[in-house]
């Protein structure tokens, strides 16, 4: 059987990297797009068998090789995305002004479908410039491609991530945890892999021409999911409620740091709840179903963290 070609940009990512598994594990063929083919390359070759993934170098606005990636694939994935600016990399650029170009060409080239990874808890964000070029990005989607669909998950986790395994490291270290808003904010994690097969099944279904917000089965607030993290490596650190003003200037010192822990914008963005918003509808309505537990999924990874490492007592296999 010919394999079908999907096309991924920023497949080195955490979701990059279950996407090309799930696809060539079933038959499609990927090409798997890099800003650095030496850097990456190591980590993207591993993730498939010989003969199913194709690895392409390409500076994000270089229309002639973008033209010629797209016209080769039926499907093109969209998972390019920072968290923080950096000199060269400006959220604009990355949220809003690349997805206008990759729909652009899309429609020009009549592909099949274009998948466009955005966020969810972004829509009245109006003090994130993550969240408003995010929100910019998603309308030229849809104004240029009507075969768009837009993905907005929640926080997606696993072994692999920044978020969970950033905190686990932090709750190791710091002798007290602190709390931004009081921990209230409520987020719908979805694990990294049920995230992978929503996005499977909506290439394998050909859905397009939809806003899909793809959430986990639990809604749970931050403070519980710091609760769930020190009983899942077995610590104990009292929580601390930070005031506004002083968590402004510890974000205003931690964003000078290479690998920010925390920036401004972050901290603007972390008053929202990352829930769904009853405006568009969900996996859970498609049929696609979330059942994995943040609580059990951690606790198969958890272990890195806890007294003795990975020679913890209680060890769960990290296998999917
Ligand atoms: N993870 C989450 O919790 C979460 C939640 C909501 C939404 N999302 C969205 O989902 C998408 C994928 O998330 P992820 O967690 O897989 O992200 P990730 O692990 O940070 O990977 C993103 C990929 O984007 C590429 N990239 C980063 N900066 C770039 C730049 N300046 N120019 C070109 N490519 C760049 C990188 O690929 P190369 O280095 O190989 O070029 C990187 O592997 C992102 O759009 C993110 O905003 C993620």
């Amino acid at each position: 059987m010919k394999p079908k070609e999907i096309l991924v940009f920023g497949a080195s990512g955490q979701i990059g990297r279950h996407l090309i598994r799930k696809f060539t594990k079933n038959n499609y063929k990927v090409i798997a797009v890099t800003r650095n083919i030496h850097q990456k390359g190591y980590i993207l070759k591993t993730q498939a068998n010989p003969g199913y993934l194709e690895i392409e170098e390409l500076r994000l606005f270089d229309d002639n090789k973008l033209k010629d990636l797209i016209s080769n694939c039926s499907v093109c994935i969209n998972l390019i995305g920072i968290l923080y600016e950096k000199k060269e990399n400006q959220f604009k650029n990355i949220h809003t002004e690349f997805p206008k170009l990759l729909s652009k060409l899309s429609n020009e080239l009549k592909i099949q479908q274009l998948i466009h990874v955005s966020s969810l808890g972004i829509d009245n964000a109006n003090d994130s410039q993550y969240a408003s070029t995010k929100i910019e990005g998603e309308k030229a989607v849809k104004k240029n491609f009507n075969k768009s669909v837009i993905l907005k998950p929640s926080i997606v986790y696993s072994v692999d991530d920044n978020f969970t395994t950033n905190l686990m490291t932090l709750l190791n270290r710091l002798p007290i945890m602190p709390i931004y808003y009081e921990g209230k904010t409520k987020f719908t994690p979805i694990h990294v892999t049920d995230f992978a097969e929503i996005i499977f099944e909506i290439v394998k279904k050909k859905i397009t021409g939809q806003t899909i917000e793809c959430v986990g089965p639990e809604e749970i607030s931050f403070k519980e999911i710091i609760n769930k993290l020190l009983k899942s490596i077995g610590k104990k650190r009292p929580l601390i409620s930070i005031p506004l003003p002083i968590a402004k200037i510890s974000a205003k010192l931690f964003q000078i740091m290479p690998k920010p822990l925390l920036t401004c914008d972050q901290l603007n963005l972390l008053k929202y709840n990352n829930v769904i918003s009853g405006i568009n509808k969900t996996n859970f309505d498609l049929g696609l179903i979330a059942t994995k537990k943040f609580e059990t999924e951690i606790e198969k990874y958890s272990y890195n963290w806890r007294e003795g490492g990975q020679f913890s007592k209680k060890k769960f296999s990290t296998i999917e």
